[in-house]
This record gives C-alpha cells, sequence and structure tokens, in this order.
C-alpha cells in the first residue's frame, strides 16, 4: 500500500510513520516543513520525504494523491491558544487546505482517513460522547475557540456528504488527547501556546507554578499515543473493509482526570525525578488563572470529556492499556531529552 501523509512530521505523522515502517511493508510519501521527528527513517527506501509546504506545494501534493492508495491530511493548528489568538489561520489551514485534498480525493477516487476530533463534540453534555448518536454543541460566535470545532466539523459533514453522493471511499477519526512523546515542541511551551502536558512540562523543568485555568476542574481522557497508534493502523489495515464509511472515536475513557489531578500526578513525578534533583529545579506547585487571562476573551472549555469506545472495541478488538501515570512518566522523560537537547544547541550557539 502506497500512504501518503500529508503532516509527515507532526505528532501523528511521525509515529504513524514509526508503526507503519516497523510493522508493514507500506511506503510512506510524506510532506512537511521539517523533518525532525521522522529523522529516523529519513536513509529507508520506503519513506519518501519531501519538504514543502500544503499551500504551496500544491502540484507535488495532486500528483501523490493520483500516485498513492490511501491519504492522510493531518496538516491543523491543534492548540487552543492559537484557536483563540488567530482563528482566520486556524480555518484557512485546517478547513480551507483540507478540502481541497479532500475535492482530490473524490476526484482520483482514493481512500481518505481524516484526522476529525474530539473537539466536535464541544459541551455536549453526553456523558460518553458516540459517534452517531451525540449532539454536537458549541459555543457563540464571539467565542473564537469554537472555530477549530466548527472547520473540522464542516470537513467531517463534507466528507460525509462526498461518500453519500459520490462514493468517496473515507473513514474519520477523532483523537481523543492523545498524548506521548512529540507532542508539542518545549519552544511553544516557552510562548504559553501548547496543549496541557506540555505546557506543565516546560512549568516543571523552569521552575514555575503549573497554571490552573479556572481552577483547574475541566475534565479530560488522556490516550497514550502507543495505544492510539493501535487503533488508527487498524483503520489504516482496514480489513474486511470494516472502517470503510465509518466514524471512530480514538481515546481511553479509563484515563478520565480533572486537570488539577493532572497537575497532581505530574508533581508527583517530578518530585522523584533524577533531572530535577540533579539540577537542584524546585518541586513543582500550582496557582490558578482565569481563562481569560490565560488564553483571552474568545475562549470556552469543554467541563468533561469522555468518550465512547464501543465502536473501536466490536469492530476492531480496541484495548487501551497504558495508565495515565506510565503515560505521564513517559511523556516527562521524553521532554527531559528534549530539554537537554535544546540547552546542548544554545550552548554551541554561545
Ligand atoms: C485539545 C485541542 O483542541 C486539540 O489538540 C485536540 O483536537 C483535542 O483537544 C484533543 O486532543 O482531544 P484541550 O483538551 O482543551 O483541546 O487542550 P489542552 O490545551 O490540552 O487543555 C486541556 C485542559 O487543560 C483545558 O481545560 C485547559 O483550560 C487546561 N489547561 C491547559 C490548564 O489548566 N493549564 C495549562 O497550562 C494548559
Amino acid at each position: 500500500m502506497k500512504v501518503l501523509i500529508l503532516g509527515v512530521n507532526g505528532f501523528i505523522g511521525s509515529h504513524l510513520v514509526d508503526r507503519i515502517m516497523q510493522d508493514t511493508d507500506w511506503e510512506v510519501y510524506g510532506l512537511d516543513l521539517g523533518t525532525h521527528k521522522v529523522s529516523d527513517h529519513l536513509t529507508n527506501p520506503r519513506f519518501h520525504f519531501v519538504e514543502g509546504d500544503v499551500t504551496i506545494s500544491k502540484e507535488w501534493i495532486e500528483y501523490h494523491i493520483k500516485k498513492c492508495d490511501v491519504v492522510l491530511p493531518l496538516v491543523a493548528i491543534a492548540t487552543p491558544k492559537v484557536y483563540v489568538t488567530d482563528p482566520l489561520r486556524v480555518f484557512e489551514l485546517d478547513f480551507e487546505e483540507n478540502l481541497r485534498v479532500v475535492r482530490q480525493c473524490v476526484k482520483y477516487k482514493k481512500r481518505v482517513v481524516f484526522p476529525s476530533t474530539s473537539e466536535v463534540y464541544g459541551m455536549c453534555p453526553d456523558a460518553e460522547f458516540d459517534e452517531y448518536e451525540s449532539p454536537l454543541v458549541t459555543g457563540p460566535i464571539p467565542m473564537n475557540r469554537w472555530i477549530y470545532s466548527t472547520s473540522k466539523q464542516l470537513l467531517d459533514r463534507v466528507i460525509w456528504a462526498y461518500g453519500f453522493q459520490q462514493g468517496l471511499k473515507f473513514t474519520l477519526f477523532r483523537p481523543f488527547n492523545w498524548m506521548g512523546p512529540k507532542l508539542d515542541s518545549l519552544n511553544t511551551a516557552k510562548e504559553g501556546s501548547s496543549r496541557l502536558v506540555t505546557q506543565f512540562s516546560w512549568n516543571l523543568f523552569n521552575g514555575e507554578p503549573l497554571q490552573l485555568v479556572d481552577r483547574g476542574t475541566a475534565r479530560r481522557c488522556f490516550i497514550d499515543v502507543a495505544d492510539a497508534m493501535d487503533g488508527l493502523m487498524s483503520i489504516l489495515r482496514n480489513e474486511g473493509g470494516k472502517a470503510d464509511g465509518q466514524i471512530f472515536n480514538i481515546g481511553n475513557p479509563a484515563n478520565d482526570f480533572s486537570v488539577r489531578e493532572i497537575a497532581e500526578q505530574m508533581i508527583a513525578i517530578w518530585k522523584d525525578h533524577p533531572f530535577r534533583i540533579e539540577r537542584g529545579i524546585p518541586e513543582g506547585r500550582m496557582v490558578e488563572v482565569g481563562s481569560g487571562d490565560f488564553y483571552g476573551k474568545g475562549y470556552q472549555d469543554v467541563a468533561r470529556r469522555t468518550p465512547s469506545i464501543k465502536r473501536m472495541q466490536s469492530t476492531f478488538g480496541f484495548d487501551p492499556k497504558v495508565s495515565m501515570k506510565d503515560s505521564l512518566k513517559k511523556a516527562i522523560d521524553f521532554f527531559v531529552e528534549e530539554h537537554k537537547a535544546l540547552e546542548k544547541v544554545v550552548e554551541t550557539e554561545n
């Protein structure tokens, strides 16, 4: 199988390439702005990388859609801070650029596996979010936070309609707070624009307090990226065509914690971490901050977000196993290594 991954150097793309190279004989054609997360595979003859920007490399993309069997358009801005501060960029990249790719998949009759998002459920009141039953609930227009959710939702609907009316072969998968190595970079955390686990890791390394937005009562179910990849790989394998025309949540309802509980777990891991002790970095602590101060006016939070994974379980025997604590440990260890590497660069530059 020939797989085209746009945004191959991102969090999902890079883990997917690791898995494809390790477990299959498939070929990957990948495009991204950089290579630091996929550098291990650059010499592998089954990995064909080209450096480029999806907004510019349009001919390359069209040519490779024609050439490949399945397309994963993974390029998107996925950090809430940016939804609030630069909603137009989110719309242009996440919606407009991907719409063009989807239309080319229709034109060349290629299968598209599209990353929808847990955010489409928004403030849904259901205890567990179900792909085929739950309402999708977003906030008023001045709340910029919802531009990501609604951009993704409209693309989900467009893809579904292309399947319905023109026979497009597709699968929509919905990541529910995937976490692990290579999530956001510590550089984005430095600017305060990264997602929870990276942001808290950065704060811990720098002896800064972890900021609990609106008292840290919001709940999330985090899934380790290794478990998430098991799910995504079964969708890509698509045995018996079971993934065709379907929507799947990929998450781990067992890892249901409030932001405050996650902060406490990270502080406990950090307390005994050899890197902290060796460097004499202070133990972690928490402070409370209002969402308006942290994100700006256009932010509205999701209080609870629990996936129903019944469909993944019954279709593919999906069974996520990694506990929150083990996943956090892995993520912190990775960020420690990244932090050390960053320090080396700074030393060399000086
Ligand atoms: C994320 C992002 O929108 C996307 O990456 C993605 O599509 C989706 O959810 C997903 O991965 O399922 P969210 O979970 O709100 O949204 O993003 P985080 O930045 O990880 O925030 C989680 C919670 O932690 C929020 O309640 C936020 O207010 C809180 N938070 C975040 C803090 O209390 N302190 C921080 O320093 C950062």
